[in-house]
């Protein structure tokens, strides 16, 4: 399994072996990490994180994980940045390119992350776009992998918003060859090009929409949820009253499986989306689930950029 230099952009710039491959490589991390004996495979290597949108998870971990790894971490946030003052993305992204060894992009437009990746000379990571969360979505595998022991056949049910997160997800299970239902209103779809793309690695059955919570957690080993209003969204009000028999609390979670784990990739909305009684309550994992952020992501850069 070989992806050095490239980029990662969508989940789907992994094939089955190689989303396999970095799920193993962040194992093994989070295990050496443990015993303090981590190869330093970044000495001397700089990565730049640059930030249109807030972040908490996102921003700690990978400079968590860069730490770690030997190498120095640049923390950019656009507003410091001369995009402030109008400079492109795709300029930015150009120079600091000649400058560090990769860079993370957080954004709105997709276009953009993908338009960094063809300008700079080293390998661009999309840290959450308006489309895709691929990042989340390698912790979001590490953590039911690390209760399941295997990916294949699990049944993942997905509520809420068909948003950047749920997109990642669908493609991710399609990958891992797990069975996915998202559970939403109508008009809160996953993007329809993101969904025949996993169904063309799956077939339709095991990438399904449904229009009722209760119907898309049955049976179900995890279930996920995320907010309402993703950053950069408008009509908090109306998406609020649109989704809110989509909420995950105790009662949902009764028709699930008996040792289904819940997933919220944070952060969380507490009283809307997911319930305290579910989110602290002993079926969440979402803590596991935010610390393999780091993990996942030392795994990323190191089969990206590391020293052998
Ligand atoms: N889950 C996640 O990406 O969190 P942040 O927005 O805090 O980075
Ligand atoms: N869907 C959320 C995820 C935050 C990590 C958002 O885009 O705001």
């Amino acid at each position: 399994m070989e992806i050095k230099g490239r980029d990662f952009i969508s989940i789907s710039d992994l094939n089955a072996g190689e989303l396999l491959g970095v799920l193993e490589r962040a194992v093994h991390f989070k295990r050496e990490l443990g015993a303090w004996r981590v190869k330093p495979s970044l000495t001397g290597q700089l990565v730049g994180l640059i930030f249109q949108k807030p972040s908490t998870r996102t921003r700690v971990s990978f400079e968590a994980a860069i730490y770690h790894l030997g190498g120095r971490p640049i923390t950019l946030n656009s507003s410091e940045l001369q995009i402030g003052r109008g400079e492109s993305i795709l300029d930015t992204g150009r120079v600091l390119s000649r400058y560090v060894q990769a860079m993370a992009l957080r954004t709105f437009g997709h276009w953009e992350v993908e338009e960094l990746a063809k300008a700079a000379d080293v390998p661009v990571i999309n840290a959450l776009t308006d489309l895709e969360h691929p990042c989340q979505v390698l912790a979001d595998l590490m953590t039911i992998r690390e209760h399941f022991g295997d990916l294949s056949g699990i049944k993942l049910a997905y509520v809420g918003d068909g948003n950047n997160v749920a997109n990642s997800l669908a493609l991710g299970c399609a990958i891992a060859g797990m069975d996915c239902t998202i559970g939403c209103p109508k008009g809160y779809e996953p993007d329809a090009g993101i969904l025949g793309q996993a169904r063309s690695m799956v077939g339709r059955d095991s990438i399904r929409i449904v229009h009722n919570a209760r119907d898309a957690v049955e049976g179900a080993q995890v279930v996920y949820t995320d907010v309402w209003t993703s950053m950069g969204q408008k009509e908090e009000h109306r998406r609020k009253r649109d989704l809110r028999h989509y909420q995950l609390n105790s009662d949902l979670l009764t028709v699930a499986d008996a040792e289904a784990i819940v997933l919220h990739c944070l952060p969380a909305h507490r009283g809307e989306e997911i319930t305290d009684e579910v989110i602290d309550g002993p079926r969440s994992a979402v803590w596991d689930q935010a610390e393999n952020r780091m993990h996942a992501q030392a795994a990323l850069l190191d089969l990206l950029i590391g020293l052998d």
